[in-house]
């Protein structure tokens, strides 16, 4: 069969609209696999590329950034910056996998390249293993649970105080048992 007739149909294929499938892009974002595509990295490195989205998000916002481990074996990632703005449901939806792209950075760094992705690449990967998120910012300890159907949960939302005159309020996510 030459180029010029690849549409035409053997007579054992199915019918062309047989084979057409459409799936949410964000389900991509449930699996090993499909974030593997969407991140554009090996399994075995998605636990570097989370603490990377996080801290890029961290310097972004021109904050010093801190990274370490947890003594419950996840990984935290603080910032001096601004915070994360919005209620905790608000702060959810930015941690969900299904949400469409946001980011406050088009304006302000338009040559940044893919932008408003990087906390869905955090999800899904928290997601795969069944973990949880923290994420402690403007006074308040928000625990999140991404989940398979899409839209990330609030677990718990509890005041917390950081000291007046040492640190602003503080971006702190921890991920636990990443890949
Ligand atoms: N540490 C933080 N401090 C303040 N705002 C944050 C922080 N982390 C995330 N945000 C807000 O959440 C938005 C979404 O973050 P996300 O990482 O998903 O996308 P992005 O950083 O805009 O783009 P990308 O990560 O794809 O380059 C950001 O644009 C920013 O407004
Ligand atoms: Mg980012």
């Amino acid at each position: 069969m030459g180029f010029n007739n690849s549409d035409r149909q053997l007579p054992s294929q199915p019918s062309a609209k047989n084979l057409k499938f459409e799936r949410e892009d964000w389900t991509h974002f449930r699996t090993v696999e499909g974030l593997q595509q969407k991140a554009g990295v090996a399994a075995s490195k998605l636990r570097r590329l989370v603490l990377k989205e996080l801290a890029d998000n961290a310097l972004d916002t021109g904050a010093e950034v801190d990274i370490g481990q947890l003594s419950s074996g996840g990984y935290f990632v603080e910032d001096d910056g601004p915070g994360i703005d919005g209620s905790p449901e608000e702060i959810a939806r930015l941690f969900s996998i299904n949400r469409p792209m946001i980011s406050t950075k088009l304006l302000r760094l338009p040559k940044r390249g893919a932008l408003g992705n990087g906390l869905r690449v955090v999800a899904g990967a928290v997601l795969a293993p069944e973990g949880r998120l923290v994420v402690i910012t403007r006074n308040r300890r928000i625990e999140l649970r991404p989940e398979r159907e899409g839209a990330t949960t609030v677990v718990s939302v509890e005041p917390i105080d950081f000291p007046v005159g040492t640190r602003g309020p503080t971006t702190r996510t921890s991920t636990a048992r990443l890949p």
